[in-house]
């Protein structure tokens, strides 16, 4: 196992190439951005338009091991992808890894582009080993810290990289003097596409990771592991562009002696919230400044899991990285960080609930149209070839919402299928609510197996274009208590409200905020608790909804909404491209 080096091999072609008409536009206002000035300063972002990026095989020495890993790029994590505000970027990724593979932009609206989304079997069919396929995109009406990752099995463990959106105006905050990119990744000793498989075949857990990294490398908690090193000049402001890309966990981010000012998540600026602990799901981004205001010295960061399933087993390492002052003396030791707890639930939540919208940026949409309560959490179902598994009581451990287990198609796409009418695929039936009600989040109900046994189906939600959704995200007790990040694809979300317990819409009135909510593509919703979020359907296509901790992903919490057409050419799903890759 420690020595065995399948032929994993990537190749991937990567061109961004920007229209030259908003290339001037964007030049111009540039030109009076503060912000961007201080960017263009320092550093240079790399011109990625007409350059071939070249993308290989990569053997990398982690935890002592040399390992071979499908990445983008030659490197770990991938190429930053640059862009600015209304580009247009066209990626063409060439498969050579050994791997079905897809690639998602996460957290890009991907108006009238749906079929550049990434998911596989959702958007695409996966681009097989050898194949290419070309991303084409329009960046309109957002900006800020996106990423992009893999979407088929668990190649996101190493496929990801940052996708940093320049403003058309200056940024609401004061203007760092260098920006910097903050991965947060897992690392895995084994294929990951192999624990997915293993794990899928089992029916039971899969194996956990080995270590946490950041911007890829390990740090100097864990044996042979070099680590990551931020030097800063006394006195200046950094911008951290923080981006969880783990597989399965959570994560706390801290660095010792200096506090943060978060700004933005996700691509939306939030009022200004200044706290020591940063906490960033799967999926999730965090814009945080970073004063240099301590005396000259050495400092540790620290990246580690925020657990709240109680009792399953977890990566239960910390990942570790350096500020260093420019000015330090040599011999100083750096300074730890003091750590929360790995299930410190109230210092997760405060931080989550602490975030509000920028006042005035993103008015709430109020005439709500549907309204939904989708109770998700885990579940069973019968074992893959009908005999007993290694799951509980010989069954298969599965995720589901509203008791649908999503299972997606293989011979298609759920969008192909929606764009040729193609029937068979899927219905459009998927439940507004729960097929059973019940106490959803009480622990007495964590080991009733009868409410726990579901069914995967493909089952997909229709949304009239334009309409107002008002979800209800309810984490059910079953199995588990857990925070399960839960991303929309294609959309931003106004969070309006989270809480504990069991949803209780008189309570929960009186908490929406629809003032100032927080805007997020990802809402980690609290351990056996809910939240409200609102978005408008003004974008046809497919779009999948699901939780962004791979393990539940691939045990099928997840569901997808259909978004009907519009009455314009533009506002209608588009033809798919000639080179969508074929089942
Ligand atoms: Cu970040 Cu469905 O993905
Ligand atoms: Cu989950």
């Amino acid at each position: 196992m420690a020595s065995r080096r399948t032929s994993l091999f990537a190749l991937v072609c990567v061109f961004v190439v920007f229209s030259a008409a908003l290339a001037a536009v964007v030049e111009r206002t540039f030109s009076v951005s503060s912000a961007a000035a201080a960017a263009r300063r320092k550093p240079p972002w790399p011109d990625l338009s007409r350059r071939r990026l070249q993308v290989g095989e990569l053997v990398v020495r982690r935890l002592c091991e040399e390992r071979a890993v499908v990445v983008v790029n030659g490197s770990l994590p991938g190429p930053t992808i640059h862009a600015f505000e209304g580009d247009t970027v066209v990626v063409h990724v060439l498969n050579q890894s050994p791997h079905n593979l897809t690639v998602h932009w996460h957290g890009v609206f991907q108006r009238g582009s749906a079929w550049a989304d990434g998911p596989a079997y959702v958007t695409q069919c996966p681009i097989r080993p050898g194949q290419s396929y070309t991303y084409r995109f329009d960046l309109v009406g957002q900006r800020g810290t996106l990423w992009w990752h893999a979407h088929a099995s668990w190649l996101r463990a190493t496929v990801y990289g940052a996708l940093i959106v320049r403003p058309a105006r200056p940024d609401p905050f004061p203007a760092p003097w260098s920006e910097v990119p903050i991965l947060l990744g897992e690392w895995w000793n084994a294929d990951v596409v192999a624990v997915d498989r293993a794990a899928q075949l089992s029916g039971g857990l899969p194996n956990i990771s080995d270590a946490f990294t950041i911007n890829g490398k390990l740090g100097d908690n864990y044996p042979c592991s070099d680590m990551y090193q931020l030097t800063v000049a006394p006195g200046k402001l950094y911008l951290l562009r923080i981006i969880n890309a783990a597989l399965n966990n959570q994560l706390f981010f801290k660095i010792a002696g200096h506090r943060f000012t978060v700004v933005a998540v996700d691509a939306n600026y939030v009022n200004a919230y200044v706290t020591d602990l940063v906490v960033v799901a799967p999926g999730q981004t965090v814009d945080a400044l970073l004063a240099a205001d301590a005396a000259p010295g050495s400092y540790y960061m620290a990246a580690l899991p925020y657990e709240s399933a109680g009792g399953v087993d977890f990566d239960a390492t910390v990942a570790t990285g350096l500020v260093k002052y420019e000015a330090a003396p040599p011999s100083a030791r750096p300074v730890a960080a003091a750590l929360p707890r790995f299930n410190d639930t109230a210092a997760a939540f405060r931080f989550y609930a602490a975030l509000t919208g920028l006042n005035g940026s993103r008015p709430v949409p109020t005439a709500v149209h549907e309204k939904m309560l989708v109770a998700f959490g885990l579940g069973l179902v019968p074992c893959a070839d009908g005999h007993l598994c290694g799951g509980i009581l010989g069954e298969s451990l599965a995720g589901s919402m509203n008791n649908v287990s999503l299972k997606l198609p293989s011979e298609t796409s759920l969008l192909e299928a929606r764009y040729r009418g193609a029937e068979g695929v899927y219905t459009a039936d998927f439940p507004d609510r729960p097929p059973r009600e019940f106490d959803y989040a009480s622990p007495d109900l964590t080991y009733n197996l009868a409410l726990a046994r579901t069914k995967r189906e493909t089952r997909v939600k229709k949304l009239k274009y334009n309409s107002t959704v008002e979800v209800v995200l309810q984490k059910t007790s079953l199995l588990a208590l857990q925070s399960h990040p839960i991303h929309l694809h294609g959309y931003d979300l106004f969070v309006l409200a989270q809480g504990f317990g069991t949803y209780d819409a008189a309570q929960a009135a009186k908490k929406l905020n629809l003032v100032n909510p927080p805007v997020r593509n990802t809402v980690a919703v609290p351990p056996g608790g809910w939240a409200v979020i609102r978005f408008v359907a003004d974008n046809p296509g497919i779009w999948l909804m699901h939780c962004h901790l791979d393990v539940h992903s691939s045990w099928g919490m997840a569901m997808a909404f259909e978004v009907a057409d519009g009455p314009t050419p533009s506002s209608r799903l588009p033809p798919p491209p000639s080179d969508l890759p074929r089942c």
